[in-house]
């Protein structure tokens, strides 16, 4: 028995923000963030939270997989920005969407969120302990951002993506997960300082700080070598391989994967365009971009594969 995915959503917020609106607050152009990422627009939250995006989500999935929320076994959340440190972004959509015979939890892997909370569900499912889940990758990240350094602000934007799966006999073939916390270093966001009557802290608001060309080299050396080993786990060979479906940080280092696994970039479908780097959001976004446009057939392969902070990065292979 494996996983199957049976449902997908996407939300993400109403203000779409162009590269031209950012270079009216901030000393940068259309022309540098396009060139150098391939994004043109991000969407930034005005009123919405990442609770709402990601229940928002939830329930298109639900509705699209035929799954009511009594059903629900699990909701895992791959988050790094939720509304609250607790409860978990996963226990507040339990709630939002009544799934009361759910346990409900949070993943905290950066980008690479959504994809070990749905390998996280293959485990469960995969060994029996349960049939049906809820996973998503939800963030708000624009309020974790430095707004006076344009070299990390203007590359992230806000949304939800989420999935449902199913025991089945067809779904995932193969998975990898990898962690470096010696690397971690280049991609970090502290959490508020201590405060209590015994220590001395200036008191601080801690924004996202990122070493840009290290996590760039980072991405473009790992994620091609977990490609292969998920490709080779599953007895196929990168060939058999119908859509990468790449955490969507920058299009340099998804043409540099393509290019070092030489496959096609035909194959390499992006929306980072539209959207910028909605960190965990970014695969579940895109999976059910092309889901909702009938893009997948059924016996297509496909690989995800998510890389970010921790370090983290992983593949998922499997039959659509
Ligand atoms: O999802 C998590 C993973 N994150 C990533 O994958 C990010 C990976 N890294 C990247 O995508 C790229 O490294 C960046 C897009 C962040 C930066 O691209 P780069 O080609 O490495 O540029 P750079 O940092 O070397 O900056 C080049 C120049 C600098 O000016 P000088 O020193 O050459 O005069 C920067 O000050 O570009 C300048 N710059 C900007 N100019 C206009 C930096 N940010 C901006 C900006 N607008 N927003």
């Amino acid at each position: 028995m494996t996983t199957r995915i049976i449902g997908t959503g996407r939300s993400v917020p109403s203000r779409k923000v162009t590269n031209d609106d950012l270079a009216k607050i901030m000393d940068t152009s259309d022309e540098w963030i396009y060139t150098r990422t391939g994004i043109h627009n991000r969407h930034l939250v005005e009123t919405e939270t990442t609770t709402d995006m990601a229940a928002d989500a939830a329930k298109q999935a639900m509705e699209k997989a035929g799954v009511g929320s009594e059903e629900i076994e699990l909701i895992i959340v791959g988050t790094v920005s939720g509304d609250m440190c607790y409860p978990s972004t996963a226990c507040l959509v339990q709630e939002r969407i009544g799934a009361v015979n759910a346990v409900a939890y949070d993943i905290s892997a950066g980008c690479s969120g959504f994809l070990f909370a749905l390998n996280a569900a293959h485990a469960y499912i995969s060994s029996g302990v349960y049939k049906c889940a809820l996973v998503l990758g939800a963030e708000t990240l624009s309020k974790m951002m430095d707004w006076s350094d344009r070299s990390t602000c203007v590359l992230f934007g806000d949304g939800a993506g989420a999935a449902v799966v199913k025991a089945d006999a067809t779904g995932i073939k193969a998975i990898t997960q990898h962690s470096d916390g010696a690397g971690g270093g280049v991609l970090t966001c502290e959490n508020r300082a201590s405060n209590n009557p015994y220590v001395k802290n200036e008191i601080t608001l801690p924004y996202t700080k990122m070493a840009g060309q290290d996590v760039f080299k980072f991405a473009v050396k790992m994620v091609p070598r977990c490609i292969q080993d998920v490709v080779e786990k599953a007895g196929m060979s990168v060939e058999d391989v119908d859509y990468f479906l790449l955490h969507q940080a920058n299009k340099r280092i998804i043409e540099s994967v393509s290019k070092r696994l030489n496959v096609p970039i035909e194959k390499f479908p992006t929306n980072i365009e539209h959207y910028g780097n909605t960190s965990a959001a970014s695969i579940p976004i895109l999976l059910d971009e092309l889901n909702s446009a009938g893009t997948f057939k059924k016996g297509d392969v496909i690989v995800m594969s998510g890389f970010g902070a921790g370090l983290t990065w992983g593949a998922t292979l499997l039959e659509w």
